[in-house]
């Protein structure tokens, strides 16, 4: 059976510095989560998507997803103060055994990457697109740090959908706040199955990060 795609997109983007929600932006005619939406629309293995925003913006989300969600948006959840809590609340909404945590803001994010990560889920339970990384690395007090034992963490995330939610009990029950899920089942003991891909897959923070996002969508033939 599909997957549910949880798209958490209640971030101000304070960073990118738009007036409105950054994912409502437009690039190459559409708002970003037009983007993002799309690649879940053409992934078989996604049967429905719940996307997390901010009162203000229901409205909006549910018009993205009816435009760009290939009939799959299920349903429009009320985000909080934190992604954290954000996902946590969208997970009330999912009801599949599956769910694959996506950032809104990530929206070269491809149909076939999706397909991998939702057959990574099934088979380990919990995993998480990572990058190698390839910076030199340091501490702000100028020691370097080894670099060949690190990755950069990305989404999509893939966790059995029970699972992630008692992480989420756990982790709020001992103030225990991450940038990502991962860290909450790391949290609780239980490993996750890294999926390594060096295919550009950027997070929209600063408005330049704009210009790469639209490169990558060009040359994909949009
Ligand atoms: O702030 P950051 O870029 O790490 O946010 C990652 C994703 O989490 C974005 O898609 C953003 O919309 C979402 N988010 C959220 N609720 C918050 C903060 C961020 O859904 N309170």
């Amino acid at each position: 059976p599909p997957l549910t795609a949880l798209i958490p997109a209640a971030g101000r983007g304070e960073r990118f510095g738009s007036e409105q929600n950054k994912v409502l932006s437009e690039l190459l005619g559409r708002p970003i989560l037009g983007w993002t939406l799309e690649a879940f629309a053409q992934c078989d293995e996604i049967g429905r998507i719940v996307l997390v925003g901010s009162e203000s913006d229901t409205d909006v989300l549910w018009a993205l997803g009816d435009q760009y969600g290939g009939g799959k948006l299920q349903a429009v959840v009320l985000g909080g103060s934190t992604r954290q809590e954000s996902v946590r609340r969208g997970l009330d909404a999912v009801g599949t055994e599956f769910v694959l945590i996506h950032d809104a803001a990530r929206c070269c994010i491809t149909p076939a990457l999706l397909t991998e990560a939702a057959g990574l889920t099934r088979i380990h339970q919990a995993m998480t697109l990572v990058r190698p990384v390839t910076d030199t690395l340091m501490r702000r007090s100028g020691e370097l740090v080894d670099r060949s034992a690190l990755v950069a963490v990305e989404t999509p995330q893939g966790f059995q959908t029970e699972l992630l939610r008692r992480a989420h009990l756990a982790a709020r029950s001992e103030g225990f706040v991450a940038t990502d899920d991962a860290s909450l089942l790391r949290r609780i003991g239980r490993t996750v199955h890294l999926m390594e891909s060096t295919l550009p897959n950027p997070k929209l923070t600063y408005p330049q990060d704009a210009f790469v996002a639209a490169a990558l969508l060009r040359e994909r033939g949009v």
